[in-house]
């Protein structure tokens, strides 16, 4: 027999979509007034598991995400201090008037602007995904509209519909390699007594290759995508130790789904910039599980690169293969067009959209096939431990030109798996353990498909890529 290698192939599917871009309405009017000079003071802070402003004396103290007001022709002088030490702004975008970045636990800022028309407005913070987190509150102008310079079309959010994201040509830009390498999986349990076993988690926000000269704000679980790949037996006791970096702008948590619990362990592993949170579960139930933070915003979170998966071996193990990989398919949301250079800015309102730009395996643009790819011998068994972090598109898995011997359905190992499958659903925040043996050899290409446009265009790379025997 030739010894002859395999290489499969991790191909991304690309799909570039509209969406709607936000642009700000700005009306601004000058007008004099002898109003008021009104002081509010707000702080920061985590209530009920939301981000949120919490009002500082007087008639908003405690209160969250107060309702402010004051009358037309006023000036209201806001102070915003951080309470929790992660990063925050505040905006009341209808007067143009946005704070400096509170930065680190007690810092202050304090601004000024004029009240010059009357209504009901929103302010918020602007960095990204907080407001949608819950830091958003309402302001009231009492009084007369003094401005009647804005025209009746004016959308009533700031939320204008354009042609959609465009490719932007920046500088090729370079940043950290963030794509787990799929080898990279601890060796088999099998035979052993249920133990405590320790694992290790870290925050990490990171600049990270996105693809071929552009770059993306990651935040990942010990900064690679997705985060580490653990394994543990049924009726191990789970101590999972949860830092978070000093650097951090954000406050993350971790949820395993393999925990028998409401939240997963989510509300006791909260960790904000630079400390550290301890909690302990048993593995009940055997399976493959996606583990992901659960920081509000959750899909934000997650589709920065924040999953991961975890291994509940059954007792006794599973059955020995030649070869394991871990992957993951994850979603990535840019204001910039697929295929722009430089750095990449995040998306969230493409990502409430559910309008990605990029669809990843283990991260990155070509993470599995051109810098980490899969390779067996001919004849050797392979194990796919294959999950989607998403948080919104569910994956059509399959490798072209070669069934699944076993699909080990939605994860299940404790179910009979499915045998001679040729493509196989795996759902956001879900996983499937595939197990087949290649008897061709040649390249293969899995494919991870949400899209049928996409699934046909890869369709056709098949016939280009399979070489005759
Ligand atoms: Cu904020
Ligand atoms: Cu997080």
């Amino acid at each position: 027999m030739k010894n002859t290698f395999k290489l499969f192939s991790l191909l991304m599917v690309i799909s570039v979509l509209i969406s709607a871009c936000a642009s700000a309405s700005a009306n601004p009017a000058e007008k004099n007034s002898t109003g008021k000079i009104i002081e509010y003071a707000l702080t920061t802070g985590m209530t009920d598991g939301k981000m949120s402003f919490i009002g500082v004396g007087g008639g908003i103290d405690g209160v969250v995400n107060p309702t402010l007001s004051a009358n037309v022709g006023d000036t209201v002088k806001v102070t915003l201090s951080s309470g929790e030490g992660v990063e925050h702004d505040i905006t009341f975008p209808d007067f143009n008037a946005t704070s400096e970045h509170v930065v680190g636990k007690g810092s202050n800022t304090t601004f000024e602007f004029k009240v010059d028309k009357g209504g009901s407005f929103s302010y918020y913070c602007i960095i990204a995904g907080h407001r949608e987190a819950g830091m958003e509150g309402k302001f009231e102008a009492a009084g007369s509209a003094a401005n009647n310079a804005a025209p009746i079309a004016m959308p009533m959010n700031n939320n204008v519909a354009s042609s959609g994201p465009v490719v932007v040509k920046n500088p090729p830009a370079t940043g950290a390699d963030i794509v787990r390498d799929p080898t990279e999986i601890p060796a088999p349990i099998g035979d052993r007594e249920p133990q405590t076993v320790r694992i290790s988690l870290e925050a990490v926000e990171i600049e990270g290759q996105l693809a071929d000269g552009t770059t993306y704000n990651y935040w990942t679980f010990n900064g690679k995508v997705p985060g580490p790949f653990f394994r543990v037996r049924v009726g191990d006791t789970v101590e999972v130790h949860m830092k978070n970096l000093v650097n951090s702008t954000m406050a993350h948590s971790v949820d395993f789904h393999a925990v028998t619990g409401p939240g997963g362990g989510a509300v006791f592993s909260n960790t904000m910039p630079g400390e550290e949170t301890v909690f302990t579960f048993k593995a009940l139930i055997p399976g493959l599980f996606v583990y992901h933070c659960a920081t509000p915003m959750v899909a934000e979170h997650i589709s920065n690169g924040m999953y991961g998966m975890i291994l509940v071996e059954p007792e006794g193990g599973l059955p020995p293969v030649d070869r394991e990989f871990y992957v993951m398919q994850g979603e990535i949301y840019t204001t910039e067009a697929f295929g722009s250079t430089g750095h990449l800015t995040e998306n969230t309102q493409a990502l409430l959209n559910e309008n990605p730009e990029y669809f990843v395996l283990n991260g990155a643009v070509g993470g599995l096939t051109a810098q980490k790819p899969l390779k067996a011998k001919v004849g050797e068994t392979v194990r796919i431990f294959f999950g989607v972090g998403g948080p919104n598109f569910t994956s059509s898995f399959h490798v072209i030109g070669e069934m699944f011997d076993r699909v080990y359905d939605q994860a299940s190992l404790t179910s009979a798996p499915l045998t001679n499958v040729q493509t196989t659903m795996v759902p956001p925040g879900g996983a499937t353990m595939v197990e087949f043996k290649l008897e061709v050899p040649g390249r293969y290409i899995l494919v991870a498909a949400p899209r049928c446009a996409g699934l046909f265009r890869l369709l056709i790379h098949l016939t280009q890529n399979v070489p005759k025997v």
